[in-house]
């Protein structure tokens, strides 16, 4: 059969979760961490230095490629048993270290999605600003190690506005705010392209949460063992963070009813087997002003999401400013807070209308420049938007003829996958 008429794989891979499933579904099969744990005896055993010949190295290094875990499955092997040493080989949304990389597709492949890469065309992510070395490094592990017939690298926050096709009308121009784990990032696009000069990238991302919630429950004193605390503030803040309108307001509600407010976590110490609860309480929405007041959590970048989008619109082109203010796409696991959008919104809406007064008051007379039409668009898929708008291009013929293929690559080389195309299926 041939690979254009099945189904294409579509991978985002995240830095802290990776998402893959088929072309054309809603939503994606598996989303897991992008994680891996290698046995450490085997990667010790293959060093120079190690004892044994030749061949104990060589068999040592067989076993080391093979004896590894991905996802979930690697985090809870690595933190069971000491052989195993977990590592994440995307941070900050690049790829860190390309060996374990393609260990995690090689899993992805064989065991998650369980198909024959050789029959299926891919279509993976890469975040804004990725060097072109990278997608050549991509593709040839593609084409090379998995033989894959055709292969498309799509700019993640491209792909989170082309999520908005069953979602809202189809709008190429807009602005897509993309909070995950480990990038965030504020992207520009008119018409499918990136206003590459205006993209802006704030040190503010899901971890930075986790972790401003993981020292509050610590200064609390709640006792948690240590090794345990992270994945505690991980889980207080997917299951019970929110957005407030007014932290000030917020503290005196949750003071008034602390029992109403407070909700609590328990959990299994590791090493004794004994039960542990934590309580969270103002924990839940002074997680998320992170992105609003960020100088509650580091001194050295203090400057609002709000402000940071406003900048970027403000430096992208003059006839663009007005679409852009008025499709701003929110995507990525970070977004999830209970009224995120809708604080954005105001928090933005309000430095517009603050400009838009001043240049009034400038112009004077009759003359009125005029209101600017600010929204944020929320929607139910947001957590997994860039896979799902890579879902939805992947399934259109178009798609098709936009992929690289094996032919291409053996003709012309690793260089043709540094530019994929904005392609019809787009608009
Ligand atoms: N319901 C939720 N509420 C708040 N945060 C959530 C929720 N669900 C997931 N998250 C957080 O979202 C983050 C993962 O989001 P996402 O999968 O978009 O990131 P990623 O693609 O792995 O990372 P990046 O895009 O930065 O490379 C994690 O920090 C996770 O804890
Ligand atoms: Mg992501």
């Amino acid at each position: 059969m041939n690979p254009t008429s099945r189904p294409a794989v579509v991978i985002d891979n995240g830095t802290g979760y990776t998402k893959m499933g088929f072309a054309g579904n809603v939503e994606p099969c598996f989303i897991t961490p992008t994680a891996v744990a290698v046995n450490d005896s085997f990667a010790d055993a293959t060093r120079p230095a190690a004892k044994g010949n030749w061949q104990a190295q060589h068999s040592a290094g067989v076993m080391a490629d093979l004896d590894f875990l991905i996802g979930e499955e690697a985090v809870a092997r690595s933190r069971a048993s000491s052989t195993y040493s977990l590592s994440h080989p995307i941070r900050g949304g690049q790829v860190d270290n390309w060996d374990t990389m393609e260990k995690f597709w090689q899993q992805c492949i064989f065991n998650y999605l369980r198909c024959d890469p050789e029959d299926h065309y891919f279509l993976l992510t890469e975040s804004p600003l990725t060097p072109p070395e990278t997608r050549e490094y991509t593709g040839e592990i593609m084409f090379e190690t998995f033989n894959v017939p055709g292969l498309y690298i799509a700019v993640q926050p491209v792909l989170a506005l082309a999520a908005g096709y069953t979602t809202t009308k189809c709008e190429m121009t807009g602005v897509v705010v993309d909070v995950g784990d480990g990038a965030t990032h504020i992207v520009p696009v008119a018409d499918g392209y990136v206003i590459g000069s205006s993209i802006r990238s704030i040190p503010l991302t899901g971890k930075d949460v986790t972790q401003f919630i993981q020292q509050l429950i610590k200064e609390r004193g709640e006792h948690i063992p240590p090794e345990e605390s992270f994945d505690v503030a991980r889980r207080a803040k997917e299951m019970y963070c929110y957005t407030c309108s007014d932290i000030v307001k917020e503290f005196n509600k949750h003071d008034r009813e602390p029992s109403k407010y407070t909700k609590r976590l328990t959990g299994i110490k590791p090493k004794t087997g004994a039960p542990y609860t934590c309580d969270i309480g103002y924990e839940r929405f002074m997680g998320p002003e992170i992105f609003f007041h960020p100088e509650i959590y580091n001194s050295d970048f203090t400057t609002p999401l709000q402000d940071v989008i406003d900048m970027c619109i403000q430096s992208s082109p003059i006839d663009t400013r007005r679409s852009l203010y008025k499709n701003i796409v929110l995507s990525g696991g970070s977004t999830m807070f209970k009224d995120f959008h809708r604080r954005l919104q105001r928090d933005l809406k309000k430095i517009v209308d603050v400009r838009v007064r001043a240049s009034n008051a400038r112009l004077g007379g009759d003359a009125k420049a005029q209101p600017v039409e600010v929204n944020v668009v929320s929607h139910p898929i947001q957590r997994y938007a860039v896979w799902f708008g890579g879902s939805v291009l992947a399934s259109t013929t178009e798609f098709y003829e936009a992929c690289h293929t094996k032919a291409e690559y053996e003709e012309y080389g690793a260089s043709i996958c540094r530019s994929n195309p904005v392609f019809k299926g787009m608009y």
